[in-house]
């Protein structure tokens, strides 16, 4: 049957809560239910979805997309009405299920904001309503709430039985397929006055079983606090033989539950938190109430304690008044205001979306069904960019933290821990280098370093990571004694600090010798694109040769504005490093890979896990030369020897080689092959020459521009490109083939904007925004999806790091309001149709521990590059203005002499 076109989202008042007629008409909607205290949960409109605390804490079963639509597991909640039959309020009964394509269906609607989930849904059959309104409320505890309203919406008095039937699965999500049956036999059921409570004996792990602490419970209570009347705690016994969670028979037959009063204790079987309530009549339009308590602990619960807490409306509706006062407050760090509300308030769920990725990991929301909670390298360093906008003062401790995971060769742990600073030795045999992954801290400290100022966090001192691989995961050593840390020591054993700065450097160092026979940096395990992972010989990213050359040459000014800064000459570093600063004492030939080689390996040789742990003080020009000439050498090579000459004018860089050594991008007798990655670093930095740059634009147009889904990460290369990656064993259209990843397309949109091609960036954006917003085809909510598939379907909403870069762009590039060396900058790079109709454009954003309102107005051109700043007051008094080449620059002790708590505006006149 075909489907008329849904109706999409639509916001409700002015903030960020929206509505949605008929959720359930489209597939694979979730939303996320989350707190700081650990809980993390996600619910679809049917009331699937799950409920945890981490991999091996499931409450509800672990499931992936496609068992939102095909389990039968949900948060059921049954109503059964005297002489007329059962209902869910979910939606999830079999006669539901098997009358969705007839006329008389359930009306559904849904209505969210930050961060709760209302789904209201009207029977035709029965004269029923119910409205479920779920959210986890803030705080420590592992708890997540329902509540059910249910209306009698008919003529005549009715009788209900109510019954909520939330599957306890209580374990870790490894047994879903290992032992799933032999783990409920570890099953300890205890039901109380209020609800059903399972803590299994041990948790279950051939390598070892352990007394099992965690427990999980489901409880319930009428809207007043009354307990419920009875239980079904085995799931078997609630379904009857033949039976199904979606017809049970306890509900099915009415049948009486186990007496709440007496309390039970079963164990052995996969359980259940079937809760029944006593039956109620309602006379038309009367309501009856209940709170569904879900709940995650250490221990066993101290059940009358949670449900004096938890257990009642007037509890639940004091929880979640806190609960959006709390996350309001959170997200409304960063605020827009454009010509386009609509588009504002979209980007109020993009700033959300750091935050839900620092909460949830790249885990445990249904498309993430992968990964234990944890997050990449990577990840942690980008996930940072968007908490230098929103939570800058919790930074610079991560920063210096996160330093502690770099390896003497440049490299990084790869598993990171709990703890901040904590990084784990990878046990399990995957020896495996990321080559961008020495990129990304240099690109985050420089950005904090610019918003705050603080070049001395430069000298600050950080200990290495050292586990048992060395020379970049090549060899392994074999001495390595995991008791002893994972700390790296000098020669004596003592654990060796280097300053920050030195830390980066090997980052940076090590990848330029580090090169293919082309003379760009080798691949090695992957880059950015994770689905690059089969070229790990002589395989080159030419992009992230790019990066690094950028960052070399920006670490270079960095060290000069130390020394201008500080008056200081010299920096202190191990002294094995000098071999990779060849110019302070000869200069190597950059053109020559086997001069490269043998230097790596010279240094690889004096740093064999170990150090010295003697330093050396060598100049701080000296230093800034070597960098210098080293970045200038990549950007003069990338040119002359990576560019990709296109008809009409267009042109772009070959972004990699395979394991055959041969380019992958050009013009092929099948056709253009070209990356959007190979092009975005050389973008960003300067290995682009301005005269590339319009070239490079007009063949991202022409060649990977598809107006249907926005700008692919690849033209179709067509095969499985065994000597490249698995990416290109996925369909294309598909997520690392040719899907529109919006990481990479927010990225390639803030190098626009960073070269001046404003509009282009503006377009660029914009077109993730519209995709996105665009619900007949996106089927999403709003927010920034991973990726947009072929079918122009948004995947993997929430957790992705291209809302990070959005928010920094939109903050740094877009509104222009960024830190230069503590300073800041206004450079506005607003477009035409961005400003409202009285021609005013404003952000709210944090500066200088200062909640600042930039109000832009403009009395005469709204095209950029037609208008400047002409006048700036701060709360009213006007400012001298300082022009800096790129706009105008205000101290930052200006800033720091406002009163912090209060808003403070600034209003910038455009002329
Ligand atoms: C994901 C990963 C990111 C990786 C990218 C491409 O992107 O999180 O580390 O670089 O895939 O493979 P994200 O979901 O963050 O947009």
């Amino acid at each position: 049957m075909k489907q008329t076109e849904p109706q999409g989202w639509v916001f409700t008042g002015n903030e960020e809560e929206f509505k949605l007629l008929n959720p359930d008409r489209s597939s694979h909607l979730y939303f996320p239910l989350v707190n700081e205290g650990g809980m993390k949960s996600s619910v679809s409109p049917t009331q699937h979805g799950m409920a945890t605390s981490g991999h091996d804490t499931f409450l509800t079963p672990p499931l992936s997309v496609e068992d939102l639509h095909n389990s039968r597991s949900s948060r059921n909640f049954w109503v059964h009405i005297e002489g007329q039959g059962a209902w869910s309020a979910a939606g999830n009964s079999a006669g539901q299920i098997a009358g969705f394509y007839q006329p008389d269906k359930d009306e559904v609607a849904l209505e969210a904001g930050f961060l709760w989930h209302r789904v209201t849904r009207s029977s035709t059959r029965f004269a029923v309503k119910a409205e479920i309104t779920n959210f986890v409320p803030c705080g420590n505890d592992k708890v997540e709430l329902m509540k059910v309203v249910l209306t009698n919406k008919g003529n005549d008095s009715i009788t209900v039985t109510p019954t909520a039937a939330v599957p306890l699965y209580a374990r870790s999500a490894d047994d879903l397929r290992d032992h799933r049956h032999v783990t409920s036999l570890l099953n300890r059921i205890y039901t109380t006055a209020y609800g059903v409570e399972v803590q299994p004996a041990l948790s279950f792990d051939e390598r070892g079983h352990r007394v099992n602490p965690t427990s999980y419970g489901v409880f319930g209570a009428a809207g007043d606090g009354s307990a419920p009347v009875g239980f079904f705690p085995v799931q078997e016994e609630f379904i009857g033989e033949g039976g199904s969670l979606d017809w049970p028979e306890a509900v099915v037959l009415n049948a009486d539950p186990a007496p709440a009063d007496r309390g039970a204790f079963r164990e052995g079987y996969e359980a259940l938190g079937g809760i029944r309530f006593a039956t109620v009549s309602l006379l038309p339009e009367d309501s009856t109430v209940y709170i569904v308590v879900m709940a995650i602990h250490n221990q066993r619960m101290d059940v009358p304690a949670l449900m004096a807490k938890y257990g009642s409306a007037a509890a639940f509706d004091r929880l979640f008044a806190e609960n959006q006062i709390f996350w309001k407050a959170k997200v409304s760090t960063v605020e827009f205001h454009t010509g386009h509300p609509e588009a504002d308030r979209w980007m109020k769920w993009v700033t959300l979306q750091p935050v839900l990725r620092r909460l949830y990991g790249n885990s445990f929301l249904p498309y993430h069904d992968y990964g234990r909670g944890g997050r990449g390298w990577r990840d942690l360093w980008q996930d940072c960019l968007a908490l230098l906008i929103m939570e800058p003062a919790e930074v610079r401790s991560l920063l210096l933290n996160n330093y502690a995971g770099v390896r003497i060769d440049g490299s990084n742990a790869t598993i990171i821990g709990a703890k901040p600073g904590e990084f784990i030795a990878d046990r399990n045999n995957i020896p495996r280098v990321w080559m961008d992954h020495g990129a990304w801290p240099f690109l985050t400290t420089a950005l904090y370093l610019n918003q705050s100022g603080d070049l001395d966090f430069l000298l600050e001192q950080q200990s290495y990571f050292r586990d048992s691989y060395r020379s970049r995961c090549r060899e392994r050593d074999m001495d390595w004694n995991p008791e002893a840390g994972n700390e790296l020591r000098t020669r004596t054993g003592a654990v060796y600090r280097g300053t920050i700065l030195e830390h980066i450097l090997l980052q940076n160092l090590v990848p330029f010798f580090n090169v293919g026979e082309h003379n760009n940096i080798r691949l090695e395990g992957a880059d950015w694109n994770d689905g690059l992972d089969m070229a790990a010989e002589r395989g080159e990213s030419v992009t992230f040769t790019a990066f690094y050359a950028s960052n070399l040459l920006e670490i270079s000014g960095m060290l000069r504005t130390l020394r201008e800064r500080t008056g200081q000459e010299t920096v202190q570093l191990a002294e094995e490093i000098t071999l990779l600063l060849d110019s302070t004492s000869e200069h190597l030939d950059y053109g020559s890979v086997k001069d490269k080689h043998e230097r790596l390996d010279r240094f690889y040789a004096a740093a064999p896990n170990q150090v010295s742990g003697v330093r050396l003080a060598l100049t701080i020009e000296s230093v800034a030369d070597d960098l210098k000439r080293k970045a200038e050498w990549i950007f003069g090579h990338l040119r002359r020897s990576e560019w990709v000459q296109g008809k009409d004018g267009s042109g772009w860089f070959n972004g990699y080689y395979n394991n055959d050594g041969e380019a992958v991008e050009g013009n092929f007798p099948e056709g253009v092959r070209m990356t959007l990655t190979g092009q975005v670093f050389p973008l960003m930095g300067p290995a682009a020459a301005p005269e590339q740059v319009p070239q490079i634009i007009a063949a991202v147009e022409k060649h990977l521009l598809d107006k249907r889904i926005g700008y692919r990460l690849n033209t179709n290369f067509g095969g499985i490109q065994q000597n490249l990656g698995r990416a290109f064993g996925f369909a294309f259209g598909h997520k690392e083939n040719g899907a529109m990843f919006s990481h990479m397309t927010v990225m390639y949109g803030n190098a626009l904007y960073k070269r001046g091609f404003v509009e282009e960036g503006h377009q660029v954006l914009n077109s993730i925004y519209c995709l996105s917003s665009d619900y007949s085809v996106s089927r999403m909510y709003p927010g920034i999806p991973e990726y947009i598939n072929e079918q122009g379907r948004g995947m993997y909403p929430y957790l992705t790091g291209s809302a990070s870069w959005l928010l920094l762009t939109m903050v740094t590039e877009v509104f222009g309001v960024k830190g230069i060396l503590g300073d800041l900058l206004l450079a506005p790079k607003l477009v035409k149709e961005q400003f409202d109709a009285d021609g005013t454009a404003s952000i709210r954003t944090l500066f200088a521990e200062r909640t600042l309102e930039v109000c832009y107005r403009s009395s005469g051109s709204r095209m950029y590059g037609e208008y400047r700043i002409g006048k700036v007051t701060l709360n009213g008094a006007e400012l001298a203005l300082q022009h800096s080449p790129e706009g105008v620059l205000i101290p930052r002790s200006q800033l720091e002499a406002l009163a912090a708590g209060e808003l403070h505006r600034l209003e910038v006149e455009l002329v």
